[in-house]
């Protein structure tokens, strides 16, 4: 069965209550819109909260990572299941900025795809290449170092989301032009493909994102590879998100 498309934001550590607060006075209550998912995953200590409030407006929650392991003695540390009981249903896993900023990040991303899906939620799984990557014509080779997990027979059954998020484009106002854009996702596709041995289904959605605004998402959402788009900054503001998801509508 086909997906519906995805319309992903990632707070990061930013919001607060009042964020939340502010999101249920102006964002429209979306439950009638159709063949589309929203989804807001805000820092962990709101998401019980955002997710009381959200449910109201149709918009699902996610967290911005896990801890590898399912439970144990790791202080200040946070399990999927937590995340479950909050009410989440996706976990982002592999954000460039938790690449850069932990460095046992990369060698972890399969355990915490894993234990999202013990605990039934979908891992949106980010990769991209950094602008040195992308002048030395390295994206490919780092795509499919990253995307090697697929190589697992665990994941060739489970519902997952990979977001491309080019580094260099993520917070800096510059998005990937639009032939790249689809170009890479098909790449992405045939990678993930030939790691399982069989077409993926057209319902695995691959999504994207880099300074996704209110005015490049229509453009962006129209190309036939792009499931959807993985938004930061814009997601903080009830009425910059809420015109993208309009943008959905017309596409
Ligand atoms: P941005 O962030 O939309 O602010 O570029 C995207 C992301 O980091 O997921």
């Amino acid at each position: 069965m086909p997906h519906d498309k995805l319309i992903a934001g990632n707070w990061k550590m930013n919001g607060d209550i009042k964020l939340i607060e502010e999101f249920v006075k102006k964002f429209p209550n979306i439950k009638s819109f159709q063949n589309i998912e929203v989804l807001i995953c805000p820092s962990f200590p709101y998401l019980g909260q955002a997710f009381e409030a959200f449910k109201r407006l149709g918009i699902k929650v996610g967290a911005q990572d896990c801890h590898y392991k399912t439970n144990g003695a790791y202080t200040g540390d946070v399990s999927s299941k937590m995340i479950r009981d909050l009410g989440a249903s996706y976990i982002i896993i592999g954000h460039s900025e938790r690449r850069d900023n932990y460095q046992s990040e990369d060698s972890h991303i399969f355990e915490k795809v894993k234990r999202a899906i013990d605990e039934n939620l979908t891992p949106i799984i980010c990769v991209g290449e950094n602008l040195a990557e992308r002048q030395n014509n390295d994206t490919e080779a780092v795509l499919k170092n990253q995307l090697k997990i697929f190589l697992k027979n665990d994941l060739k059954e489970v519902d997952f989301v990979v977001a491309y998020e080019p580094k260099w484009a993520i917070g800096s106002g510059q998005v990937a032009s639009l032939p790249e854009i689809s170009k890479t996702h098909s790449l992405i596709r045939e990678i993930i493909s030939q790691a399982f041995n069989m077409e993926i289904e057209r319902s695995s959605r691959i999504i994207y994102g880099g300074s996704v605004k209110p005015d490049n998402s229509e453009k962006i959402l129209k190309l036939e590879e792009v499931d959807g788009v993985l938004i930061g900054g814009a997601s903080l503001d009830p009425q910059d998100f809420f015109s993208i998801v309009k943008e959905f509508k017309k596409v």
